[in-house]
This record gives C-alpha cells, structure tokens and sequence, in this order.
C-alpha cells in the first residue's frame, strides 16, 4: 500500500470513476428520456392522425375502420362522443383503458393533443388524446394508449449496453492507469534505489538516459553527485597515498641519520652534521605538514574570506620586502610596476599567502641573475596581477596539472629546492575563492607568467 504508484493509480482511478459515473449517468437520462419523448410524441401524431380522418368522415364505418387499425398495430384507441361515452374501440383493449378515459372524461383539450398519461414508469400504459373538432366545436376525442413493456424493455436494453460499456471503460481505465503511474513512478524508484546505494557507500550508480522533464533532471543530478563523490573519494584516497609517499623519504632519513648519530664512535663534530641533518628533515616535514593543514582549510567550505580595503601598492611592497635577502643571495631583481592609490578588498592575511607562494616559485626555478616582474593593470571591472621570471619554465605537457595537489615537474628537483607541490593548488584555492580566477603560461628555457585577475567588486 506504502507503493507510490499504487497510490498515485488508485488516486488517478477514483478521479476517472467519478467523471465516468457522471458521464454515464448524464448520457443515460439523456437517451432514455429521448426515446421515452419520441414514444409519446409518434402517440399524439397517430391519434391526430386518426382524429383527422374522422373529422372528414364522422360515420360508423369509419370508426370500425379505425378500431380494427389499431386492433392490429401495438396501440389502442378509444374513440368517444361529446359527452365522453365509448362509440368505438380497438380490441383487445389495454386494461385500465376505459377507467382511464372515464375519469378524462370533460377535461379541456388543446388542438395539437395532449398527454394524459407520461409516467412509464409506475403505469402499465402511456397515453394521449387528441379532441375531434367541427368548427370550435368539440363533439368527441381519439384516446391513444400504449403498453409501457416495449418502453421497459427498450430501456433494460440501454441499461444493459451502459453496464457493458461501463464495465470495459473502467477495466480499460485501471490497466491504464496502473500501467501509466508504474511507467511513471519507474524512474523514481530507480532514483530511490540509488540513493540507498549511495547512502551505503556504493558509488558505481547509473542511472541511465533521461528525459527532459523534472524526474529526467532529478536522475541527472544525483548521477552528477554520485560522479562528483566518486572523484572525490578517487582523489582522496590519491592523495592520501602521495602523501606517505611524500613522508616516507624524510622520516627514513630522520631514522637513519638519527641511528648514525647514535654511534658511540661519532666525534661531536660529526654528530652534530648528523643532527642538524635530521633538524632539516625534520623542518621539511614540519613545512609540509603545514602547508597541508593551509590546504585543509582552504578547501573546506567554512574557509572563511575576510576581505578588507588594502592599498595595493603598498600592500605588495611590504609583502616583496620579506623576499629582499634571498632575492639578493640569488643576485635576482625584483621589479614591482603598480600605481599609487589602487585600493581592492581582499583577504590580506590569506591573499599574502598567494604571492609569497608565486615569488617563491619565480625565484626557486630561475637562475641566478635573472630578473621577475610584478605588475598590476586595472581594467574597467577587473585588476589584473600578473607575475612574470625568466627562469627555467614549465613543458607544455606539465602546464595542465600545475595546480594539483603534490604535481611536481620533476619529483627528483624536490629535496633540492625543497617544495612538496602544494603551493601552487593553495595559491588557487585562494585565488578562486576570492573570486578571482588564476592562468598559468609558461616557454621552457624563457620563463613563466602567472595572471591573476580579480573583479573590483570582489
Ligand atoms: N615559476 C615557475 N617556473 C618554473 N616551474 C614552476 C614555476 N612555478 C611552478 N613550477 C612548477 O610547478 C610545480 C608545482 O608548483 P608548486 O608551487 O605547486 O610546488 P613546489 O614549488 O614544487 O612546492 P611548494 O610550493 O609546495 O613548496 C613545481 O614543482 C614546478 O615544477
Ligand atoms: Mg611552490
């Protein structure tokens, strides 16, 4: 009972009973009422008829001829004079017949004839009479009756044609309907069951082709979610091996470095080496442990922009100060080209992050007195920060993947320069999530341009 299509096709069918019910019941009085009409109206005319001709010929052979008509035929007829006494009559008569034309008897008449008896259903006859004029003279009336049996009959017969009918329609409506709220409510049990699936942890959902309507885009959308959280977990569990892989070379080298410092052999200069080398790795882990936790909170959706007016000018000099030894030790040069009084809200705290991570990058793959350029243009809606080196550059095949969590270029280059490739997925996360959006170019052996464009607004 708790089916959706059995209730929707139960509630669809009550519907279809009543309007049918209604239906049927409007036809049927309809029919019956007119055949019933025309009964009575085809009486008149035949009185009149015989009222006709008699006025014409008023003698007895007339009225025998017209007596022995109707003898023959399903009707009868009572022929009286002005007074309302029997002169002539069809044989046998109807019973009741001449009880019924005595108590008619000097009732007014119209021309056309009238109907003395209409109710079929509780008398065995109809009848009509049609008055027998001379002038405005009225000396008798044509009295014209009618078993109602033929009426009962013709009126079972309908019933039974509109019992028959009813019976099909309805046996027609429930297979339809059942068989239409069943097509109806398919795909939402198909959607039903992949939801369980889903809720149990099984990703591999499809749901097939749809179609355009509002159930069509309701499978779309959680066969979109299941492909979203199968990545997700794809990814998770990617990165979740990348990252013991990340671990694994500086905590061997801690346990070795450390087992080798432990040597009671070891001179204190060279337990020293030893320990400052575990120091090392032991910062390289620490570093990256932190950048995860950033990551961790970039992506999560409660990371939270807390966007304030800055000067961009100075705000990018007192950033790019921190940068001024390493970039002297690198015998590098750093040019800043931004125009005084250009005011933009972003989150100073998070945004200090993206350009330290850039100028990071810019300065560990560029050689040695090579040069990087920060500029900013302002455009009708959008500011654009683009940071530009001369350095070794990217390969085109590696562009694509700059932003992924870990994607080194070369994983070998890593103890040396020290990076984990997490930050440029930080810079992004950031960027996008102060909507802004973040392109990467790149020439190998010329150098690379990372564009930031922000909207005003943001
Ligand atoms: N300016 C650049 N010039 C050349 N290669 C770059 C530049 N910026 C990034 N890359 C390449 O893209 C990779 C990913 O950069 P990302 O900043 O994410 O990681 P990383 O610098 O290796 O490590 P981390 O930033 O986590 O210390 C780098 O390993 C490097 O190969
Ligand atoms: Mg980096």
């Amino acid at each position: 009972m708790n089916r959706i299509s059995i209730k929707l096709g139960l509630l669809f069918l009550m519907f279809i009973l009543i309007i049918e019910a209604a239906l049927f019941f409007y036809l049927y009085s309809g029919l019956a009422n007119t055949r019933i009409s025309e009964e009575l109206e085809s009486l008149r005319l035949r009185g009149n008829s015989h009222r006709e001709v008699l006025e014409k010929h008023h003698d007895s052979a007339t009225l025998n001829h017209v007596a022995l008509m109707e003898s023959e035929a399903e009707t009868d007829v009572v022929i009286t004079d002005k007074t309302g006494g029997i002169i002539s009559s069809s044989r046998p008569l109807i019973q009741g017949a001449r009880k019924a034309v005595e108590k008619w008897k000097g009732k007014s008449l119209t021309y056309k004839g009238e109907i003395m008896q209409g109710d079929w259903k509780s008398t065995p006859y109809i009848a009509t009479a049609s008055p027998i004029k001379k002038g405005r003279q009225q000396f008798g009336t044509v009295y014209m009756f009618k078993n109602t049996n033929d009426i009962h009959e013709m009126i079972a017969r309908l019933q039974h044609h509109f019992y028959v009918a009813g019976a099909v329609s309805i046996l027609f409506s429930i297979v339809t309907i059942f068989a239409l709220s069943k097509f109806i409510t398919a795909p939402l049990i198909k959607m039903k069951k992949a939801t369980e699936k889903l809720s149990q942890g099984d990703l591999s959902v499809k749901l097939g082709a749809h179609s355009r309507d509002e159930l069509g885009q309701l499978g779309m959308s959680i066969q979109s979610l299941a492909n979203e959280l199968q990545r997700l977990r794809k990814e998770r569990n990617e990165f979740l091996s990348s990252i013991s892989h990340e671990l694994q070379t500086p905590l061997m080298y801690l346990k070795g470095y450390a087992d080798v410092a432990r040597r009671p052999s070891n001179t204190p200069q060279e337990r020293d080496k030893y320990l400052a080398i575990v120091e090392e790795e032991a910062g390289r882990i620490s570093q990256l442990v932190k950048d995860l936790f950033q990551l961790a909170q970039v992506d999560q959706h409660t990371f939270f922009i807390q966007k304030q007016k800055v000067e961009l000018a100075t705000y990018l000099h007192t950033i790019c100060a921190h940068f001024h030894l390493a970039l002297k030790e690198k015998e590098m040069e750093l040019d800043i080209s931004c125009s005084q009084g250009l005011y933009i809200s972003l989150d100073p705290e998070r945004f200090q992050q993206v350009i330290i991570n850039l100028l990071d990058n810019a300065m560990k793959y560029s050689k040695e007195g090579t040069k990087i350029d920060l500029m900013v243009k302002k455009s009708a809606e959008s500011l654009t920060i683009t940071l530009k080196d001369q350095g070794i550059g990217i390969p085109e095949k590696d562009l694509p993947y700059v932003f992924d969590k870990l994607y080194r270029v070369e994983k070998s280059r890593s103890r040396k320069s020290g990076g984990y490739g997490l930050g440029l997925s930080i810079v992004k996360e950031i960027v996008e999530a102060h909507g802004g959006e973040i392109t990467i170019t790149s020439e190998t052996g010329k150098g690379t341009t990372v564009e930031i464009a922000l909207r005003e607004d943001g």
